[in-house]
């Protein structure tokens, strides 16, 4: 291997190493996922009985309306913003965009839970909706 050859490998070795370290420093996807908090998704849980679930059933499975958890709903592979934007803007039918933001997060919180996502020490933000990624279900 003649200097200059040498050269441009070692060259090409630091590049590379240093990409691999601006990729891994670049917002790996698990810490954008978004937490709640239990009592959060409680709340969401009575929230969502009071104003919900005469049409998505007590428990997801839908009724009048279409089922929100489970196999043969939408909701699990969407983002929890798409979902907290539509519900936000068109739910409850008959008030929609209605009712406080602290209800519609609780009942986002409530969704996810019931959608497999454990629930974490960080209540559940719209800033943190928007950073997620992730489907609501916690899949990529
Ligand atoms: C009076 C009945 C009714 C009530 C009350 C109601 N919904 Fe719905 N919801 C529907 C119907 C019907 C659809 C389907 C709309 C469509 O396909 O155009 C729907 C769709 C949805 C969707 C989209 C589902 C998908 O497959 O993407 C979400 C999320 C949702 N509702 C959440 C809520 C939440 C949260 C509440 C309470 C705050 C609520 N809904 C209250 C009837 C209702």
């Amino acid at each position: 291997m003649n200097a200059r050859i040498a050269l441009i490998a070692a060259l090409t070795a630091l590049a590379t190493a240093a990409g691999a370290r601006a990729a891994n420093t670049s917002a790996p996807a698990a810490s954008t996922a978004a937490s709640y908090t239990s009592g959060q998704a409680y709340a969401g849980r009575f929230a969502f009985i009071h104003n919900c679930a005469e049409c998505h059933g007590a428990t997801l499975g839908g009724h009048f309306g279409p089922a929100l958890a489970g196999p043969h709903s939408n909701v699990p592979w969407q983002t929890p913003l798409a979902v907290y934007t539509y519900m936000t803007q068109q739910m409850p039918v008959g008030n929609a965009g209605g009712l406080p933001q602290t209800q519609y997060l609780a009942i986002e919180a409530f969704i996810m839970e019931m959608n497999g996502r454990r629930a974490g020490t960080r209540p559940l933000t719209l800033a943190a909706i928007k950073a997620d990624k992730l489907q609501l279900d916690g899949s990529k």
